[in-house]
C-alpha cells in the first residue's frame, strides 16, 4: 500500500475522509463537503445521532454529481485532547472500515488543528502510521479469498497544508512500521516455517540496513558452555542457533550499547513435559520476545538511530524426543550455576539464562532488556493490557514506563525479593527452573536475574501483550508486534547521542 502526502484539496479517491469535532464542530474540509453535497454532511449527523465523539464514524453515499464513492466523517472528540496515540487510532480506525470495502484509493482531508497538543505535520504523519499498521493482514497462505473479504485499498492520500517537515516524520514512522511488522510477520509464521535455521536466515537479512549479524552454531554453543540453552533444543531435528544483531549508530564506536535479548523458542510442545493438544498450535508465537528485538532492530537501523545497540536472540525448538531432556536433568549454564530442570516445559527460562549471561559477559552493556512470552502467570495477573516488567533498576523502569505510555505499550512493575528468589533453590543443584505453585512470572523473573549481575536490567514478560484474538485500534486480530515501538521509544528518548 502507498501512503502519500498531497496539498491538493480536491478529492479525486474512491473514499474521502472529513473530519468533525465534538458537539458537531465540522473541520473546515468537513465544510467543505457539506457545502458541495447541499447539506447532506449536517443531514447525516443528525439522522446518524454522530455528535462528533472520538472514533465515532458515519458513512455517506456520496451524490452522483460528485467523482468519489463515499465520504467518511469521522469524530475526532476534543480537540485539545488529541495527541499521536489518539491520531494513530483514528489512522486505524478508518482503515478498518474501509480496507475491505471495494475502494481502493483513499483520499484524507486534514485540517491543521487549532487548539490540540499535536501540530498539523504530526497529526497528518501520525495519521498515516496508522493506517499502515491497521492494514497489515497476513494472507499469504490463503489460495482463495471471498471478494468481500479481500483487502482493497492499495493507495492513501493525507492531504494537508503541512511542509516537508511531514513526509520526513512520516518517513521515520514508517520504518519503525516496517520493524512492527516484520515482528508480526515472524510470530505468525508456522514452526514448519519458522524455526531455528530458516529464521536465521530471515534474521540475516537485515545486514542490507547495516545490521551485523552473527549466527553462533550448536558447536559453538557448546564451546561457550550454554549448556542450559542447548538443553532446550536438544530434543529437535532443528540446530538451535544464537543469533547476535550489531547495530551501530552512534558517532562514538566505543560507546557501550543498549542491548536487547529475546526468547526466541520457535515452537514450545512442553517437550516431555508436554502440553495438553487444545491450543497447542499457539506456541508457534513463543519466539515473540525474539521477534520483538529483531524488529526493534530493524526500526533503530531503518531511521538511522544515533546509538549503538546489540541484539540477541536464543532460537531453539522444544520437542519431546528420545533425544529430548527429562525432567530431573541437571545442565550446567555459561555462568557456571546448575539447574535442576524440573519442569521441561519452563524452557524459556533456561534460552535466557545463557543468552543474558553472554550478552553481558561480552558486550559490558549500559543496559539489559529481556523479552519473552515467558509465563501464563502474567496473563493471570495482568490479562493483555500491560507486559509485566521486573528490574533491578528503577531508573530504567521509570524511563521504561513512560516509554509505553508514549506508544501505549503499557508496561507494569511486578515485585521481585530474596522470598521470591529463594523459591528457585534446588535440592541438587544451584537452581532449579520453577518455583512454587505462586507468583510464576515472579520466580521465573527471579531465576532469570540470577543470570545477571550488576548492569541495569529489566525482564518484559509479554506472554499477555504479544498476541491477540481482537483486533485492536492499530492491529488486525492476531500477532501485535508489541515491543517494537516500546524498545524504539525508549532509545529515541533516553539512549541516542
Ligand atoms: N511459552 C510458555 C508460556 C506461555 C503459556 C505463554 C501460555 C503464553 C501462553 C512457557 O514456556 C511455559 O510453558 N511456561 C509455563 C511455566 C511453568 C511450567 C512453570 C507456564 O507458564 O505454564
Ligand atoms: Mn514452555
Ligand atoms: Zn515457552
Amino acid at each position: 500500500m502507498n501512503i502519500k502526502f498531497s496539498k491538493k484539496s480536491l478529492p479525486t479517491s474512491d473514499s474521502h475522509v472529513v473530519f468533525v469535532y465534538s458537539d458537531k464542530e465540522l473541520s473546515d474540509s468537513a465544510a467543505k463537503i457539506d457545502k458541495v453535497t447541499d447539506g447532506l454532511v449536517s443531514r447525516a449527523m443528525d439522522v446518524g445521532h454522530f455528535e462528533g465523539k472520538f472514533g465515532q464514524i458515519i458513512e455517506l453515499v456520496a451524490p452522483v454529481n460528485l467523482d468519489i464513492n463515499r465520504v467518511l466523517v469521522v469524530g475526532l472528540g476534543k480537540e485539545a485532547s488529541l495527541d499521536q496515540v489518539k491520531t494513530q487510532k483514528i489512522g486505524g480506525k478508518i482503515m478498518a472500515r474501509l480496507i475491505a470495502s471495494g475502494d481502493e484509493t483513499l483520499s484524507i482531508a486534514v485540517d491543521v488543528p487549532k487548539k490540540a497538543n499535536i501540530s498539523g505535520a504530526e497529526f497528518a504523519a501520525h495519521l498515516g502510521y496508522g493506517i499502515r499498521l491497521r492494514r497489515y493482514r497476513f494472507d499469504k497462505y490463503f489460495t482463495k479469498q471471498e471478494e468481500s473479504k479481500k483487502p482493497s485499498v492499495i493507495g492513501v492520500d493525507i492531504m494537508c497544508t503541512a511542509s516537508a517537515n511531514v513526509k520526513k516524520m512520516f518517513e521515520e514512522l514508517d520504518r519503525i512500521a516496517d520493524g512492527v511488522i516484520l515482528a508480526r510477520d515472524l510470530v505468525t509464521e508456522p514452526g514448519n516455517v519458522i524455526y531455528p535455521e530458516s529464521y536465521a536466515e530471515k534474521i540475516k537479512e537485515l545486514s542490507d540496513l547495516g545490521i551485523d549479524v552473527e549466527i553462533l552454531t550448536e558447536d559453538e554453543m557448546e564451546e561457550l558452555g550454554m549448556g542450559s540453552l542447548l538443553s532446550v533444543g536438544q530434543g529437535s531435528a532443528c540446530e538451535s542457533h544464537l543469533v547476535v544483531m550489531h547495530w551501530n549508530g552512534s558517532e562514538n564506536d566505543d560507546e557501550p550499547p543498549v542491548a536487547f535479548v529475546g526468547k526466541g523458542v520457535t515452537f514450545d510442545t512442553g517437550g516431555i513435559s508436554l502440553k495438553p493438544g487444545a491450543g497447542m498450535e499457539d506456541m508457534k508465537f513463543d519466539m515473540g520476545g525474539s521477534a520483538a528485538v529483531v524488529g526493534a532492530m530493524k526500526a533503530l537501523a531503518g531511521r538511522n538511530a544515533k546509538v549503538n545497540a546489540i541484539g540477541v536472540v536464543g532460537l531453539v525448538e522444544n520437542m519431546p524426543s528420545s533425544t529430548a531432556q527429562r525432567p530431573g536433568d541437571v545442565v550446567t549454564s555459561m555462568s557456571g550455576q546448575t539447574i535442576e530442570v524440573i519442569n521441561t516445559d519452563a524452557e524459556g527460562r533456561l534460552v535466557l539464562a545463557d543468552a543474558l549471561w553472554y550478552t553481558q559477559d561480552r558486550f559490558k552493556p549500559k543496559f539489559m532488556i529481556d523479552l519473552a512470552t515467558l509465563t501464563g502467570a502474567i496473563m493471570v495477573a495482568l490479562g493483555q493490557e500491560y507486559a509485566g516488567i521486573f528490574s533491578n533498576n528503577d531508573e530504567l523502569c521509570e524511563n521504561l514506563i513512560r516509554a509505553g505510555k508514549d506508544v501505549d505499550e503499557l508496561v507494569w512493575r511486578m515485585p521481585m525479593s530474596k522470598g521470591f528468589d529463594k523459591l528457585v533453590d534446588s535440592k541438587i543443584a544451584d537452581m532449579k527452573n520453577v518455583g512454587g505453585k505462586y507468583g510464576g512470572s515472579i520466580t521465573a523473573a527471579q531465576f532469570l536475574q540470577r543470570y545477571v549481575n550488576d548492569v541495569p536490567w529489566v525482564h518484559i514478560d509479554i506472554a499477555g501483550t504479544a498476541w491477540r484474538t481482537e483486533a485492536s485500534d492499530i492491529a488486525a486480530p492476531g500477532a501485535t508486534g508489541y515491543g517494537v515501538r516500546l524498545l524504539d521509544q525508549l532509545v529515541r528518548d533516553n539512549y541516542e547521542d
